[in-house]
Parts: structure tokens; sequence; C-alpha cells
């Protein structure tokens, strides 16, 4: 499974063995370039970057670390492993060998699936283009242009099978992933959390914590899909999607350490006047990322979740290690659900409650991220924790859209969100004052005053090491 980096496109899915395939993809790979150009990370083309780039798909060393710019970043097509022998995990086709091919009638459900997650990669790469301007470091900006060239690699990835895979539709879909923008109001992003705009390094690292680890619910549950080359090519991703969440619950770790560090420093409850972020107003930032995030799963009912399910094509978070039916016929599910003024535990059919499954699986798993750095707020001796709001708090999918809810949970009216909507979410000026402190910091080993070092350097390398070549 050695990747072939002799080609024009890195691969080792023997793409020299599908001459079709491989022009179609080459034909694809200038618009790709122009794309990157365009709407990759601005100011820093020329840059030599330290960054890690695959070079095989196996557990060990899978990376290899040097300087490149990042348009000559040998983006290419990986992906894991087959698993000898597979069968489907889940659905009405449990237990039947894996596909190696599209079932037609199934073909328009999964091009969608695909589509939608392919979307997000270069979605993300267009809302970060301007951060590198205001790093806090160069280690920061190092990590910052890795996230951003591996989510040009998802972006192939997906790419990948609607070429091989979709025919006609699928290039005619590969193609247009090149022409959405990010906010753009004529032709956006398919999902809205992907055309907010990530305007500093604070909203960036809760971004990677929250939205980039919506990406890997998503990518887990298509890991698990009937539709082989779907599952080996998630299963690649999600190892490289790690590195985004670390750079995300590092970095808001990080930020948080800083302001209990200023607060002590100076005995104040307010740190603003020495350039940190405030632990309230890291608070509001995570409530909006936490909100805008959990609306990318959807619905709490879901008759397209269901069928995906049913099909084969999307299981569940861990799918192949649960202890159920894998089929869910009967089961039941808990989901939280509004009732007037209440706010009820209701149980529903589990098949129709998929979307809100993965997003239990997500809400436990940002809750052990805001734990740890709960656990430093602790450790500095300071009387404060940062809390996720409620699912139904800032909602614009399915029925929370229609209710104003508090962070602690409660029901309120219009009026009361109006009137308070300030103690929750960052306000105008709040945004300004952040952005106030983005001020690019490029010199090696340096850090800007809100946010600290991080414990250690990337790849063994010191702090002061030139991560990215200016
Ligand atoms: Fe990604
Ligand atoms: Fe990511």
């Amino acid at each position: 499974m050695a990747i072939d980096y002799t080609e024009r496109i890195p691969n080792n899915v023997n793409l020299a063995g599908d001459r079709r395939l491989q022009r179609a993809l080459e034909q694809w790979q200038p618009g790709f370039q122009s794309w990157w150009r365009e709407m990759g990370p601005a100011g820093y083309q020329a840059t030599e970057v330290y960054l890690r780039t695959a070079i095989s798909v196996d557990a060990q060393g899978w990376a290899t670390f040097g300087h490149v710019r990042m348009p000559d970043y040998r983006w290419g097509i990986f992906l894991a492993e087959p698993h000898r022998d597979r069968t489907i995990p889940f659905g009405r086709h449990l237990g039947e060998p894996v596909w190696h091919e599209v079932p037609g009638e199934y073909r328009g459900a999964l091009r969608r699936l695909i589509v939608t997650q392919g979307d997000t990669e270069p979605a993300s790469v267009e809302q970060q283009r301007h951060l590198g301007a205001t790093c806090p470091s160069l280690y920061d900006l190092r990590n910052l242009f890795q996230v951003n060239v591996e989510e040009g690699r998802h972006l192939w990835a997906m790419v990948y099978l609607l070429h091989a895979y979709f025919g006609r539709d699928g290039r005619e879909e590969a193609d247009t992933l090149l022409v959405r923008r990010s906010g753009s109001p004529d032709n956006p992003r398919i999902l809205g959390a992907f055309n907010e705009p990530t305007p500093d390094w604070l909203s960036y690292l809760m971004f990677t914590f929250f939205t980039d680890r919506d990406g890997k619910y998503q990518l887990a549950s298509l890991a698990e899909s009937a539709f082989d080359p779907l599952s080996r090519t998630c299963r690649f991703m999600l190892t490289e999607e790690a590195h985004h969440m670390f750079v995300g619950e590092t970095g808001v770790g990080r930020v948080v350490q800083r302001t209990c560090e200023l607060m002590k420093e100076h005995d104040a409850a307010e740190v603003g006047p020495f350039g940190g972020i405030d632990l309230k107003l890291i608070q509001k930032y995570l409530n909006f990322h936490y909100s805008v995030s959990i609306d990318l799963f959807g619905s709490e009912l879901s008759t397209n979740a269901a069928n995906y399910f049913s099909m084969g094509l999307k299981g569940r978070f861990n799918e192949t290690a649960r202890a159920d039916d894998h089929q869910l016929s009967e089961a039941q599910y808990s989901v939280a659900r509004c009732d007037g003024d209440r706010i009820v535990d209701r149980a529903e059919p589990a098949l129709l409650a998929l979307n809100e499954c993965l997003r239990d699986s997500y809400a436990i798993d940002c809750a052990r991220g805001v734990a740890k750095w709960n656990r430093a707020i602790k450790a500095a001796g300071i009387d404060f924790e940062l809390t996720l709001p409620h699912r139904g708090f800032h909602r614009a999918i399915g029925d929370w859209a229609a209710v104003k809810v508090a962070p602690d949970g409660s029901i309120i009216s219009p009026a009361e969100w109006e009137r308070r909507r300030d103690e929750w979410l960052p306000t105008g000026a709040e945004r300004a004052f952040v952005g106030s402190l983005m001020q690019g910091v490029t010199a090696p080993g340096k850090f800007a005053g809100w946010i600290a070092p991080p414990a250690r350097g990337i790849n063994h390398q010191p702090l002061d090491f030139d991560y990215v070549r200016l």
C-alpha cells in the first residue's frame, strides 16, 4: 500500500492502472490548483512551511516532515488498507459482503452524502484564508497551514470517489465543489456553519475544536459504510482529522491558560486591559461555536438519516463495536424535545433519531474537552467553569429553531432572548476587541500575549524552530 510519489497525482489506488480515471483527475487537478491559489491561505503561497505529508497509510510513521511551499504540497489519493472479508455492519444488508461498486438504487443518496462531506473541506480553507496575517506565532501559523492543506486533501479524497464511481454526474459534482464559495450570497457552501466567517484566531481555535469535531463524527459514521471505498477513504481522513482537533483542544486550552496566568499576575477578574481574553468571553465564543456545530447534525428526527442507515450507507459512531441488532427495527431512543414551555425526554424510534444519536456521541466528546479546560482553570485556583450550553440554545436547524432557549436549558420568550442574547453570545464590540488583539507575531519562539505557548513543538522540534520561513 505504498504511496507512489513519482506520479502526477500521488496515490495508493493504482491510478496508473485506470487511464481514463487518471486522465479525468488530471483534468480536474489544474482547477484545484487555481482554486488553491485564489482561495487558499492569502499571502503565503510562496512561503516554505514545515508540513507533514503522508508516505504510507499504515499506522507506523505515515507522515514525513519537511519545508515545502503550499502550492507544491503533494495532494493525493490515499485509502486506508482494506479489511479482509469485511461485511456490512448495519442496516438491511447486515452481514453481506461490502460493496466495491455503488449499487444503482443507492447512487443518488450516496452521491449526496459524498458531495455534502466534500463541500465542507474547501469551505473551511476559504473561511480561514485571511488568518495568516494575524497569527499568534510561527508554530500556530504552521498548524493553520497544515490543517488547510489537509482539508484540501480531503477534497481530493471525495473527488476521487465522485470520479471513480459516479461517472459523468460525479465529474460534474467535482467541478461544482471548486465553484461554490464560503459565505457567497449567490453560490454558498452547502452547510450553514461553513458559511460563517472565521475572522479571528479565537474563532479559528473554537472552529477546529467544535466544527472539525463534527467532521470526525461524520467521517466515523461514513467509515462504517457498506460502500468500501468510502469506508477506507474516511478511515484515512480520520487520522488527519485528529491533528485538527488537537489544534483546537490545545489551542483553546492555551488561551484559557494564558487568561488564568494574567488573572493571577494582576489579581484581576478581567484581563482585557492586560491584553487577555476573559473567561466569560471565551464562554460566549464557545456558546456560539457549539451551537452552530450541533446544527450540522441535522433535525432530531430524520427519514433521510433512517434511509441512509437502512441502506447501509451511513452508520452510527462506533457502529461495529455496538452490541445491538444494528438494524434498529424495534429500538427506541430518548430525544429531548420541546413541549410548550417545557423540555421533555421522549422515546422515539431509534431509526428516525440517528442524527440525535450522533449528536449525543459528539456532545459527550465535546464535554470531555471542556472538562479538561476546566481542570486547568481549577489548577490555577480560579473559581470558574466553562460549560456547554443546552442543545436547544441558539439553534437554526430542527425542533429548537422554533423556540428560544437560554444556555441553562430554560425556554424563554423572544423578547427575553433579545434582551439577554448579549450575555450569551459575543457582541460586535467584543468581537472587535478580540480582533484588536490579533496582531501577527512572527519572530521564532515568540507568542502573542493572549495565548500561552504550547507544551512542546511539532515533530520534536523546539518552540523557536522556523516552522514557517518568512
Ligand atoms: Fe476535513
Ligand atoms: Fe478538519
